[in-house]
């Protein structure tokens, strides 16, 4: 497990250029933290350090999953906070985007915990203060 410490919103994209050089393709990135923890700017640092445009970066809070095309990878950026149930992820056939080289970043990964039962790598942001954060990367066998 690793530890960062970010004191504000450019500090959280520099941690996730870090933490990007550890990832690999067909990863499954769960993003922990409350709202307004950083989740989404998180992902924005992610598709700057894999040579995206950040601007491009929206929630996908209605969509369910944003795909991303970068520098010939691509990443699926899925927020889960709306969802009803895990049936509505398997309409959209969730699986496959698991399976696929892609990799995989999940806000609210905990209202479908079933499905992350198997390896995965976890990103946990907490608020310590009004732009501080503690950010923690696990890799879960
Ligand atoms: N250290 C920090 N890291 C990330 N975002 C921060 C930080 N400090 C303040 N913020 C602000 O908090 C908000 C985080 O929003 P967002 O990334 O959408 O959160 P989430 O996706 O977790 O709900 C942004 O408005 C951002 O500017
Ligand atoms: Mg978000």
């Amino acid at each position: 497990m690793e530890e960062y410490i970010s004191n504000n919103e450019q500090d959280t994209k520099e941690i996730a250029l870090q933490i990007s050089r550890k990832l690999t393709a067909g990863d499954i990135v769960l993003l922990e933290g409350d709202l307004g923890a950083g989740k989404t700017a998180f992902v924005k640092g992610i598709i700057k350090a894999y040579g995206g445009d950040e601007s491009q970066v929206t929630s996908p809070t209605f969509t369910i999953v944003n795909e991303y095309n970068v520098l010939g990878k691509t990443i699926y950026h899925f927020d889960l906070y709306r969802i009803e149930s895990v049936e509505e992820l398997f309409n959209i056939g969730i699986e496959e985007y698991f399976y696929s080289v892609g990799i995989c970043f999940i806000e609210w990964p905990e209202r479908a915990e079933e499905l992350f039962v198997g390896s995965h790598k976890k990103i946990t942001i907490e608020k310590t203060g009004e732009t501080s954060r503690k950010i923690k990367f696990e890799e879960i066998e």
